[in-house]
């Protein structure tokens, strides 16, 4: 296990639960309560972070290019322009590459003493390739909808997690909607926690401004929703306590 800097995993059973638009908040609010941020993307072939960051076309180098041995780790670091503190290293291109939990932890071993927070985005789905990459984390964030379907599909992935004896995992309940939030919001919140069987970190609203700015490549507004939200979650992962965010 990597103890230093803390290695977090944001990983979910079922596609599309928000995994990389969380890894971009929690990216953005880590860096600017003042930690040294990388993100390591994974989602082969899916590569999404250069343009959430509005570096699409301006990252040069990938994992791919670190894996094949052409590229020292920090040569392929891309620093986000639009904040102090965050870095992103981008998945290789190629959908076929793939990447063993050794040379995972081998990266954030060789990298770590220039970052606070490594957070891992992952690629959705059970299987054993992500549970071995995931299972290096110092801590796994579990995603979810509040939709059924999704929620089933994070159980699935908490009680594998479990089997194998990992109990450092905790839930970011994600596209939480209005309507979710101002009816039997907290009945529901507590099914879903009961259901997947994992601590609370953290509730994220269903927010189009967040859609917005990672479709344009821009920061989230100051008055977008999930801001607070992600702003809440990076403080509880930093250790102090803050109460959950809900509006
Ligand atoms: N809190 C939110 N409010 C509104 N839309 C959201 C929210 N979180 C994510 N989305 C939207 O949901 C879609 C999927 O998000 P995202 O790509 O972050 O999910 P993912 O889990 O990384 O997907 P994949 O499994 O394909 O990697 C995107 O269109 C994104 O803008
Ligand atoms: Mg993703």
């Amino acid at each position: 296990m990597v103890n230093n800097p803390k290695l977090i995993a944001v990983t979910s059973g079922k596609g599309g639960t928000g995994k990389s638009s969380i890894c971009y908040g929690l990216g953005y609010t880590l860096a600017k309560q003042g930690n040294r941020t990388l993100i390591i993307e994974l989602d082969f072939g899916l590569r999404c972070l250069d343009i959430m960051f509005g570096m699409s076309g301006k990252v040069k180098y990938d994992l791919g290019d670190v894996l094949k041995g052409k590229k020292e780790i920090l040569d392929a670091v891309a620093t986000v322009p639009t904040a102090s503190n965050l870095n992103i290293l981008c998945a290789p291109k190629d959908p076929f590459m793939t990447v063993t939990a050794e040379e995972i932890v081998d990266i954030c071993r060789r990298i770590r003493k220039y970052f606070d927070w490594i957070i891992i985005d992952t690629g959705a789905g059970i299987n054993s390739h992500v549970f071995d990459i995931v299972e290096q984390a110092n801590l796994i964030l579990v995603v979810t909808t509040p939709d059924p379907i999704c929620i089933r599909d994070a159980t699935m992935m908490s009680d594998e997690f479990y089997k194998r004896g990992n109990k450092r995992q905790r839930l970011l309940v994600n596209k939480l909607s209005k309507k979710d939030i101002q009816t039997h919001m907290i009945d529901n919140l507590d099914q879903i926690i009961d259901a997947v069987g994992i601590q609370l970190l953290g509730v994220i609203p269903e927010d189009f401004t967040l859609k917005e700015s990672t479709g344009k490549g821009t920061p989230l507004p100051p008055n977008a929703p999930s801001l607070a939200a992600f702003d809440a979650i990076s403080k509880r992962l930093s250790g102090d306590n803050i109460p959950l965010v809900i509006k």
